[in-house]
C-alpha cells in the first residue's frame, strides 16, 4: 500500500520505517528542509539503536523516501498516517495546532477518498474533532486513532512485535485499511483491538499513567523502605511475583522521564480538571515523582557537606539508557539541582552529550568518557543506567577519585563488588553498604546488589 507519513520525528521515522519493512511504499513528509534533506542523505537525526541501518536498507530498497512536498505525497498514498508532535500548551493540556495543520493540508490536497490515522498521542476527544474536520473535505476522509505503545531504545523490536495493536475507528473502512496495512503483523499472531476513537485514545493514555503510577508508587515505598531498614529490590520481588502484579515498571529509582510520561499525565489531570473531575490519583503521580529526584539530591548533598567545592562525576544524562533524548530527563533535573547547590559537576553520557550541551550551556563539565568524568571525584551519581556503567571496574574507578561515595539512582550497580572496591555505595530504598561490607538480607533472585 502506498503510505504517507507526516512528520518524521521519533515516531513518525520509527513506524514509517517499520511500515516499509513491512513491505509497503512509504514517504516520510516533514516541513523541516534541513531535516528532510539530511534524512535523505542517509542521516538520521535521532540516536535509536537500529534505525539508521533499517532506513538506509528501506532507502536503498526504494521503499522508503523522503520529501517536503506535502501535496504530491499524499495525493500518491492511499492512508496518510499523523504523526507530528503535540507539546504541552502553556494553559495546560497539549498544543494540538500542528496536528489540525496537518489535518488542513491533507483536506486540501486530498484528490480522491483516503484514510488518515492519527499516530500523534492525543487527548481523548480528539480523534472526533479530526473527524468533524475531514468531514469538510470534498472527497470522503476516514479518521482513524492507531496509538503507538513503542519505546525509545527499543522502537524497532516494540514496532515489530507489538502486544496489541490498537484501532479506532469511526466506520469498518477505516479499520479496512487498518487491517490491510498490518497484515504481515496480523499473520504472525499479534493481537488487533479494535474499537472507538476516544477509547484507542484514553487506553494510549491510561497505560502510559498506569506505567508512571507504578513508578511513583514504588518510587514512594522506597521511602518507606530506607525509613524502617527493608530492601526495596526484594520488596519488588515481594509483590511483583504476584501474577496479578507482575515486577515489570516496578523499580525504584530516581523517577521517570522523557517525552511522554510528564506530558501525558499531566496532560491527563488537566482534562479530568477541566471536565470536574477530581483526579486525586493522578495529580500525586507527578509530584511523587518529582519528589524522588530532590529527596536523591539532598542524601548526596548531606554526605558531601563539610567538603569544599565538591567534584560529582554524573554519569548518564539521557532519561534512559539507548537514547539521546534528555527531555524530562531526571539526570538534567539533578545536574541542575547539584550544580545550584554550588557542586561541580563533570558529566558523561555515551550518546546525550550534544543535546545536554545545547540546554545546560557550561553550567556543567562535559567529560569525554567515564575517566575523565569521574578523576578527581568526591562521588560518583549514577543517573542513567547505561550498561556501559554497570560494567566499569570499581578498584579503577576507586582509584582515579578523590572522594569514596557512589550513588546509584537507578539501584543497577552490583553493590558487593563497589563496596569491596573501597567505597561507599547508596541506592535507592536500600541500606547503604560502607567499604568492604556485603549486603545482608536481600532476597536470592534478586540481580542487582
Ligand atoms: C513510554 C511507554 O513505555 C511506551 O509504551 C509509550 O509508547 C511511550 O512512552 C510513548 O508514549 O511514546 P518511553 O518514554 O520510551 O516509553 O520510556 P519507558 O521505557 O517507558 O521509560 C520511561 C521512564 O521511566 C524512564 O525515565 C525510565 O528510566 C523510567 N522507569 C521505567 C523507572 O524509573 N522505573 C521502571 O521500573 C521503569
Amino acid at each position: 500500500m502506498n503510505i504517507a507519513v507526516v512528520g518524521c520525528g521519533y515516531v513518525g521515522l520509527v513506524s514509517g520505517t517499520c511500515l516499509a519493512a513491512l513491505g509497503h511504499q512509504v514517504v516520510g513528509i516533514d516541513v523541516d528542509q534541513a531535516r528532510v534533506q539530511s534524512l535523505q542523505a542517509g542521516k538520521v537525526p535521532i540516536y535509536e539503536p537500529g534505525l539508521s541501518e533499517m532506513i538506509l536498507q528501506q532507502t536503498a530498497a526504494h521503499r522508503l523516501s523522503f520529501t517536503t512536498d506535502m501535496a504530491t505525497a499524499v495525493q500518491n498514498s492511499q492512508v496518510i498516517f499523523v504523526a507530528v508532535g503535540t507539546p504541552p500548551a502553556p494553559e495546560g493540556g497539549y498544543n494540538l495546532t500542528m496536528l489540525f495543520d496537518a489535518v488542513e493540508q491533507i483536506i486540501k490536497a486530498a484528490n480522491e477518498p483516503k484514510t488518515i490515522v492519527i499516530k500523534s498521542t492525543v487527548p481523548p476527544g480528539t480523534g472526533e474533532k479530526v473527524a468533524a474536520q475531514a468531514a469538510t473535505a470534498p472527497h470522503r476522509l476516514e479518521v482513524v486513532n492507531n496509538p503507538e505503545f513503542l519505546r525509545e531504545g527499543t522502537a524497532i523490536h516494540d514496532f515489530m512485535n507489538p502486544d496489541r495493536i490498537v484501532f479506532g475507528a469511526g466506520t469498518a473502512e477505516g479499520i479496512g485499511a487498518l487491517r490491510e496495512i498490518y497484515q504481515p503483523l496480523i499473520d504472525r499472531g499479534f493481537n488487533i483491538l479494535s474499537m472507538s476513537r476516544a477509547s484507542a485514545e484514553l487506553s494510549k493514555f491510561g497505560a502510559n499513567a498506569m506505567l508512571a503510577m507504578r513508578i511513583s508508587f514504588i518510587n514512594e515505598i522506597s521511602r518507606l523502605a530506607s525509613a524502617v531498614g527493608a530492601d526495596i529490590e526484594s520488596v519488588r520481588m515481594g509483590i511483583g511475583s504476584d501474577p496479578r502484579i507482575g515486577p515489570a515498571f516496578l523499580k525504584a529509582g530516581i523517577g521517570y522521564g522523557g517525552s511522554c510520561f510528564p506530558k501525558d499525565v499531566a496532560a491527563l489531570v488537566h482534562q479530568m480538571q477541566t471536565l470536574k473531575i477530581e483526579p486525586h490519583l493522578l495529580s500525586g503521580i507527578e509530584q511523587a515523582n518529582r519528589h524522588q529526584r530532590e529527596h536523591f539530591v539532598q542524601g548526596i548533598l548531606r554526605v558531601l557537606e563539610g567538603r569544599k567545592d565538591p567534584q560529582i562525576a554524573l554519569w548518564g544524562l539521557a532519561f534512559k539508557p539507548d537514547t539521546d533524548d534528555i527531555r524530562e530527563s531526571p539526570a538534567i533535573e539533578i545536574a541542575r539541582m547539584l550544580a545550584a547547590a554550588g557542586c561541580i559537576v563533570r558529566a558523561f553520557d555515551p550518546e546525550a552529550m550534544a543535546n545536554t550541551r545545547r540546554l545546560l550551556g557550561d553550567t556543567i563539565i562535559y567529560a569525554p568518557d567515564v575517566p575523565q568524568a569521574t578523576a578527581g571525584a568526591d562521588a560518583v551519581v549514577l543517573a542513567t543506567d547505561w550498561s556501559v556503567f554497570i560494567t566499569q571496574n570499581w578498584p579503577t574507578i576507586k582509584a582515579m577519585m578523590r572522594g569514596v561515595h557512589v550513588f546509584d539512582g537507578r539501584n543497577c550497580l552490583a553493590s558487593g563488588k563497589v563496596s569491596a572496591a573501597g567505597l561507599h555505595y547508596y541506592a535507592v530504598g536500600r541500606t547503604p553498604v560502607p567499604p568492604g561490607s556485603t549486603r545482608h538480607g536481600s532476597v536470592g533472585v534478586v540481580v542487582a546488589g
